[in-house]
């Protein structure tokens, strides 16, 4: 090959060292193969380095053209090194600089990014409205005490809503069904806060509730509610009238009429039902209303003074009101949707919307 100096083809012994030489250091795919090569050719123990201090035993006559052959292939040899060290470090900054090539005119790639849930919207917003009224927000165990969910609530033991028909008790290890159960309501919240704090109290309590329900477009066996009460010296049904309309309007608009209706629960006393004018017809009569031109909304009363009882309040001093909503039936009648079961769904295409 070209490479080799032709003088150094003459001595057989140099020719053959200056073949294998070459084709090492311009056959090595990397710096530290080629440092191998040198160290092999030029280091203390090399093959040249060897060749040449062979020189001081030859006949004198010799010496001077095998020293002059030797140290040349000695300088062609570390004149090929430099060479293909320097291509080899080329390479390795190309392969470098081409792995951080970065293209800024790709576009970015998409990240989804999750929302709030239409159920957790709508908690949110209820609480909203009630936080502006200076209510404050407690909550309780989904996993609740009988005493909690029925008994100080002034819900006497034959009362259907017991059975376990309607409610999903949890059963002890004997499989024997406990006095524990799935809070049917968020009513215990009251209890328990009112056994632990004394009045003036204004809290707002959402949470989850459980109820033994085939499902159906109204009904899953959990949905959510928010629970309400006030409890101070002189609270009066007007004061519960004012609250709730303020927060129908709030929530549906402020057009919306708000009507009571004389209903019963156990633990309020006196009780009503309310409800509000149709959001699609405005109290015409259409589908959504059944023809009645209203929709109800939520149960409320006067906190019934057996339940003061219970957490040891004197309701000669004291009186209050509460009330609970459904989330899923408020979001429903809300945003115009025919199916609760859609909520549970996780459907992106339904979630998205709100
Ligand atoms: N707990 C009742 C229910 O689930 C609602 C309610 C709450 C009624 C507070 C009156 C007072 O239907």
């Amino acid at each position: 090959m070209a490479r080799i100096p032709s003088e150094l083809m003459d001595d057989p012994r140099i020719a053959e060292i200056a073949r294998e030489a070459e084709a090492r250091i311009f056959g090595a795919e990397d710096p530290e193969e080629l440092e191998r090569t040198r160290v092999w050719l030029l280091g203390r123990k090399g093959t040249v380095t060897a060749l040449i201090a062979e020189v001081g035993s030859l006949p004198e006559e010799y010496r001077p053209e095998a020293g002059r052959l030797r140290n040349l292939l000695k300088k062609t040899l570390e004149g090929w090194l430099v060479e293909r060290k320097a291509e080899l470090e080329e390479a390795v900054l190309r392969d470098a600089l081409e792995g951080e090539y970065h293209d800024l005119t790709l576009p970015g790639r998409f990240v989804p990014r999750g929302r709030e849930h239409l159920v957790s919207g709508t908690i949110r917003e209820i609480e909203d409205i009630f936080i502006g009224l200076g209510y404050e927000v407690a909550e309780g165990p989904e996993v609740e005490l009988e005493y909690y969910n029925f008994t100080a609530l002034n819900t006497p033991e034959d009362h259907p809503s017991r059975s376990l028909t309607d409610t999903l008790y949890v059963a002890g290890p004997d499989g024997r069904v406990e006095d524990v159960l799935l809070r049917c309501h968020t009513s215990p919240v009251q209890v328990r806060v009112m056994e632990s704090r004394k009045p003036p109290l204004f809290i707002i309590s959402p949470g989850k509730a459980y109820r033994r329900d085939v499902p159906d477009a109204s009904h899953t066996p959990m949905f959510h509610q928010v629970e309400g009460f006030a409890v101070d010296r002189d609270i009066t049904f007007a004061d519960l009238k004012g609250t709730l309309e303020s927060f129908c309007r709030a929530m549906f608009g402020e057009e919306r009429r708000v009507r009571f209706r004389p209903h019963f629960f156990p633990f309020t006393e006196p009780s009503a039902e309310v409800d509000v004018s149709c959001i699609i017809c405005g109290g015409e009569g259409c589908r959504l209303c059944k023809n009645t031109g209203w929709l109800e909304i939520l149960g409320c009363g006067m906190i019934d003074p057996n339940v003061f009882g219970y957490v040891g309040y004197d309701p000669e001093e004291f009186s209050g009101f509460a009330f609970g909503m459904g989330v899923e039936r408020i979001a429903m009648l809300k945003y115009r949707i025919p199916d609760i079961r859609m909520m549970f769904e996780n459907d992106l295409r339904f979630l998205r919307q709100f």
